[in-house]
């Protein structure tokens, strides 16, 4: 593998299956407009697309799933836009506080979680203490009132009270970021035709291999899936280094 140089860089599998995939779940809002429903429809079926784009990451046995859920601009959109969002997380999170076991997915929320309301942070604590015991290989991270500068900032602060933390590296920098202990993502997904990053996963993007497609998010299956793996597993990962 190259980049032998680091240890701070997660490689992936070479040429195999990725551990860690991370998607910027966008395009719900022209799905929606396509069909002349409201945004919020979109956004409704772009977790029903998630809840079987997780559990086809689990039988492929993807170890880390991160999608952005809602990030700390969206907060900019109009109020019934943004409870509808948060109405999903939190059917989401009592549906798995049912299902979990079922499913055998951990879930985490990862994102400055203290805007959200005291009743979503319940839900969120009761679904992590869950995802404690079981015994999976399979873990959905969802990106809330998150943003990778924020993240980069919440991370030098909490680095900065800690009075046990060690010398300021690269490495030890990521053990307070909200993927502590978490291998860098391997692959980005972005469907519905944009192709920038939007402050997500900014640290742990470095060395990440990058997938584009027009999809729109609530459209992308699993055919969409094993595309994005297959363009993944052809591609040369050098993390800055020369092939040997
Ligand atoms: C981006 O599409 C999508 C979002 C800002 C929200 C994504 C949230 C969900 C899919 C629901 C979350 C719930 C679970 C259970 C994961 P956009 O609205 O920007 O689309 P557009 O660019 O077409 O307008």
């Amino acid at each position: 593998m190259a980049g032998t140089g680091s240890k701070q860089i997660t490689a992936g599998q070479g040429n195999g299956l990725p551990r860690h995939i991370a998607i910027i779940m966008d395009g719900n809002g022209r799905w929606a407009q396509k069909r002349g429903l409201p945004r919020t429809a979109g956004h409704a079926a772009g977790a029903e697309t998630f809840r079987r784009i997780a559990s086809y990451c689990r039988d492929l046995g993807v170890e880390y799933l991160t999608v952005y859920a809602f990030s700390t601009e969206n907060w900019k959109r109009s109020a019934e836009e943004v409870s509808a969002i948060m109405g999903l997380l939190k059917k989401y999170l009592e549906e798995a506080i049912r299902k979990m076991r079922r499913e055998n997915v951990r879930i985490r929320v990862l994102g400055d979680l203290t805007p959200l309301s005291p009743e979503l942070r319940e839900l969120i604590a009761r679904v992590e203490a869950i995802d404690e015991t079981l015994e999976t290989h399979t873990q959905a991270n969802l990106c809330v009132n998150y943003g990778g500068r924020d993240e980069i900032v919440h991370a030098v602060r909490a680095w900065q009270a800690d009075p046990c933390h060690g010398e300021l590296t690269e490495e030890e920098l990521s053990r307070y970021l909200y993927t502590a202990g978490m291998p860098d993502p391997d692959l980005v997904i972005r469907p519905s035709g944009e192709e920038r990053i939007s402050n997500f996963l900014l640290w742990q993007s470095a060395y990440a291999e990058f997938y584009f497609t027009d999809t729109l998010w609530p459209d992308f299956t699993e055919k969409d899936m094993d595309a994005a793996i297959a363009a993944y597993r052809s591609r040369d990962r050098r993390y800055g280094g020369v092939k040997k």
